[in-house]
């Protein structure tokens, strides 16, 4: 006899449906535990399987460099575009507002700043406070081939052994000092080294030649930086080859907040991203974003 309910209704038991075991759809997170997939996904759009990070942790070694003299007057406007900001944990408490929608990566590294060697840096957040921010990620440079390459590397895999322990993915940002050829090669080194030792996504330079090489070697997915600040065409041209090359995603910063719009700089890169817009295309609704402010 069937199952009933207080109300005499049967109960719906559905024996005869298998129940569905979905898979994940970011590269190389399958085998992740559930907060680490949650948090991968509040950062990459399960739509498009893409992301549009807005980077603005600049000043944790350059100070307030150009365009985040006022992050509350530059920044803030933009938030509603971005799907992730990456930024430091004191301007996340000073000046972003908890009703932010998008997804925190916070800088996790830091110590020297633009006066001394950069690449000697340790970990600058004690992970509960993460926890208590409730960070969808966790950011360190690493510099493969620098000064400090090891200490750097010691940074990542103790911020992925706590980010497994409390469910928080690790970015890892192949920071590639002014001495190293930016090249397919040495870009495939540092990001391969960084996801072998755990990091959920890693960020990056694009380059032009080989980029594909890169990302197909990486069994995470990779981010790319903006970079110095380019001509707005240009620099959609940059996103649009860097995602046709495999990059999941754009990590930009002085592209977006140093454009003379920078409010439809970000959402003619998220055409790019998310919409698959041609850089021409998406070069004309920033034009007409700008034109309409
Ligand atoms: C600093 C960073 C920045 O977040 C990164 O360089 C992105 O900014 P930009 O697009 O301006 O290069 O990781 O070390």
């Amino acid at each position: 006899m069937a199952d009933q309910d207080e109300s005499g209704a049967p109960r719906e038991f559905h024996a005869d449906v298998p129940q569905a075991t979905e898979g994940f759809f970011l590269k190389g997170a399958a085998h992740q535990d559930w907060g680490i997939k949650n948090r991968l996904a509040s950062i990459f759009d399960p739509r498009t399987g893409r992301t549009v990070m807005l980077a603005f942790d600049h000043g944790y070694f350059q100070g307030p460099t150009t365009g985040l003299e006022r992050i509350d007057l530059s920044i803030v406007p933009l938030i509603p575009f971005a799907d992730t900001l990456m930024l430091t944990r004191g301007v996340l408490r000073s000046v972003i507002p908890p009703t932010a929608g998008a997804a925190i990566v916070l800088r996790a590294s830091g110590g020297p700043s633009i006066l001394k060697e950069l690449s000697d840096e340790r970990l600058a957040l004690d992970v509960e406070d993460a926890v208590r921010l409730n960070a969808a990620a966790l950011a360190v440079q690493v510099f493969v081939g620098g000064a400090h390459e090891t200490q750097s590397i010691h940074n990542l895999t103790r911020l992925v052994d706590l980010g497994q322990r409390f469910g928080i993915p690790v970015l890892a940002v192949t920071a590639v000092g002014k001495e190293m050829v930016r090249d397919a090669k040495y870009l495939r080194l540092a990001t391969r080294i960084c996801a072998e030792l755990g990091a959920h996504y890693v960020k990056t330079y694009y380059v032009a030649e080989g980029f594909d090489t890169v990302t197909s070697c990486c069994p995470v997915p990779i981010v790319i930086a903006g970079g110095k600040k380019l001509p707005e065409l240009d620099a959609l041209r940059m996103a649009h080859d860097a995602v046709r090359s495999g990059a999941l995603g754009v990590d930009m910063g002085r592209n977006i907040f140093q454009s003379e719009a920078p409010a439809a700089m970000l959402q003619a890169v998220r055409a790019v991203v998310h919409g698959g817009e041609t850089p021409e295309r998406a070069h004309e609704l920033f034009r007409s974003l700008a034109a309409a402010r």
